[in-house]
């Protein structure tokens, strides 16, 4: 190969691993709260843990999230939860625990921020805005929508409701 041909194709290279990505970085970064990624929150604990600082900003759905509804039929509705355990177990055990108390393994180990989802501040909140939150993310909680179809993030949806306290 030419040692301009290699030349070009080292430029490729430096455009697609470098270039592109800032590029798409840039378009994301939409404030410092903006959504972490799914897949970099937990294996980066120290850009996680930047963003600890988020949470005294409030997190709060748009309105017309509120009036979002379920598109899953009532029978599917009953067998999501069980579906909805599934992926709860990979992308979300790991900061808010087994009963959504906040004290996953991973927040827990390596300080990375994580609240309680089990208590009445995120029950009392409708199915459409808990859709928004999983789906948009802020700071440290990921923005999901790009990694699960909505169908899973409304079965996601009908498994955080089962880890309501009981009263
Ligand atoms: C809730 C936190 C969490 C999220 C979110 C997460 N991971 Fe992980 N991941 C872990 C932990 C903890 C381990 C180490 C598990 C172990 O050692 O048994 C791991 C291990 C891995 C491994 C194996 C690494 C090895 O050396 O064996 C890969 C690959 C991986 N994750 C990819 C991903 C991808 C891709 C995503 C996004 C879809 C993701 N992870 C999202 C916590 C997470
Ligand atoms: C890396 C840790 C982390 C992971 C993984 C994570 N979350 Fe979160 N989650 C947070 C944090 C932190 C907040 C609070 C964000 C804030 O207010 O700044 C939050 C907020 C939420 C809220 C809103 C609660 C409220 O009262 O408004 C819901 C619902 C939620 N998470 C569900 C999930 C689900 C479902 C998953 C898995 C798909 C998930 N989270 C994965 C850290 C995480």
């Amino acid at each position: 190969m030419s040692s301009r041909a290699k030349w070009l194709m080292g430029c490729a290279a430096v455009m697609l691993f470098t270039v592109v990505p800032l590029a798409s970085r840039a378009e994301e970064a939409a404030g410092p709260c903006a959504p972490i990624q799914p897949c970099t929150a937990c294996h980066n604990p120290e850009l996680t843990r930047a963003l600890a600082k988020c949470l005294a900003e409030p997190f709060v759905a748009p309105p017309e999230a509120k009036e979002l509804k379920n598109p899953i039929s009532p029978e599917e509705l009953r067998k999501a939860s069980a579906f909805g355990k599934a992926s709860y177990d990979i992308y979300c055990d790991g900061c808010h625990g087994p009963e959504g108390e906040g004290n996953g393994l991973i927040a827990v180990k390596h300080s990375v921020p994580s609240i309680n989802i089990s208590i009445p501040r995120t029950q009392d909140q409708t199915d459409g805005e808990l859709f928004w939150k999983i789906s948009n993310g802020k700071g440290a909680m990921p923005s999901w929508k790009s990694l699960l179809p909505d169908e899973d993030r409304w079965r996601l949806v009908a498994f955080v409701r089962s880890l309501r306290k009981k009263e």
